[in-house]
């Protein structure tokens, strides 16, 4: 009895302190050139919105890689032509896909401002979307403050914690595509919000990490720049990775298992960034976030210094994996 029971104490002992996850890739400034696709369709959220190639993108400088940062930004000095696609900016996916995961991005900078729909998100490199899901990680529009951490799957995955959430039906088919979502609290530092937006940029932005697990489910975590709590393996990628046991609740709980089965929802995801305008989103709120009497599509055409601060400044981007080839 007595023995048993120390076992099974020493094996959840061995078992927390050790963690499972590995090091799977490190993306630091020029990393994302080779390691990313730059996409250039037509947004498919309909926004107002052109997407350029890699070449364009760092001929124009809407794209700077140097040696600790990755800047991905909206033109911020052109008039947009009507009759044209939109303004533009970048879209952007990983060319691996990763199962079982953990990603933890040190943001110091994110796009802002009126009109703006930016982006940092996972989904299946197999699809078709919504199969094997979509995790949105980082997500808002216009002015915003609280980031919107969300799902979109296919149909039988529903959220069992509704008071923390926003949305409880990850179904993309259902609420038009609303997804299951939970906004974020503004207890932080400074008695701002700094999960999103202004105020995220304010403090220097802060890290965000994502945990994608059978086990775990999916979990969100976020502390911003100034929060002496933020655990030393976030902060630094060079020391031994302990992982979640000792970060602390999430911001974001998605609970897999009985209402949602982690097996048949979910794939290996690759990784998006973004930056659009107006659209679904951005777009059909906008006449009510405040902004200008203008319509979305008119506001960002003529107003190029609007977008002043539309880019994403990534210090970088460290993936953990279960997975133990290399
Ligand atoms: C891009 O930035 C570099 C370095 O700051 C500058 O020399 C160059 O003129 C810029 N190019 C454009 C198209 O703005
Ligand atoms: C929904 O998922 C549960 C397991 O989470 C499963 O038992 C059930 O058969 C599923 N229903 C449908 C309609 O797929």
């Amino acid at each position: 009895m007595r023995t048993t029971g120390y076992a099974a104490l020493l094996c959840w002992f061995i078992s927390s302190a050790v963690s499972l996850y590995t090091k799977k890739g490190s993306f630091i400034g020029s990393d994302f050139l080779t390691a990313f696709e730059w996409d250039t369709f037509d947004d498919p959220t309909h926004g107002r919105v052109n997407y350029v190639d890699q070449q364009t993108a760092l001929s124009k400088n809407l794209t700077i890689a140097s040696e600790g940062k990755f800047i991905m930004r909206a033109d911020y000095t052109d008039i947009v032509i009507s009759g044209s696609r939109g303004r533009d900016s970048i879209r952007i996916h990983s060319k691996n896909a990763y199962d079982d995961a953990i990603f933890i991005l040190d943001l110091s900078h994110m796009p802002e401002g009126c009109a703006t729909w930016p982006a940092f998100w996972t989904l299946s490199q197999l699809g078709p979307w919504p199969n094997g899901g979509e995790i949105d990680i980082i997500e808002g529009v216009n002015l915003q403050n609280h980031n919107l951490a969300s799902m979109h799957t296919t149909p039988n995955c529903t959220m069992s914690n509704p008071s923390t959430m926003q949305s409880t039906d990850c179904n993309a088919a259902v609420n038009n595509n609303q997804g299951c979502g939970v906004s974020f609290s503004d207890s932080y530092a400074l008695g701002t919000d700094s999960s999103y937006g202004s105020g995220f940029n304010l403090l220097g932005g802060g890290w965000y990490a994502m945990q994608k697990d059978p086990e775990a489910g999916i979990n969100v975590w976020f502390w911003p720049r100034n929060d002496i709590s933020v655990p030393v393996d976030v902060r630094d990628s060079t020391v031994p990775f302990v992982g979640p046991t000792t970060w602390g609740s999430p911001q974001a709980r998605f609970q897999t298992g009985q209402y949602c089965d982690y097996e048949t929802h979910f794939d290996a995801h690759e990784i998006v960034f973004d930056l659009t305008f107006c659209g679904d989103w951005a777009g059909s709120v906008f006449p009510s976030s405040g902004c200008s009497p203008m319509s979305c599509a008119d506001f960002v055409d003529q107003n190029p210094s609007a977008f002043t601060n539309a880019y994403w400044e990534i210090n970088s981007l460290i993936i953990y994996t279960k997975d133990t080839s290399s």
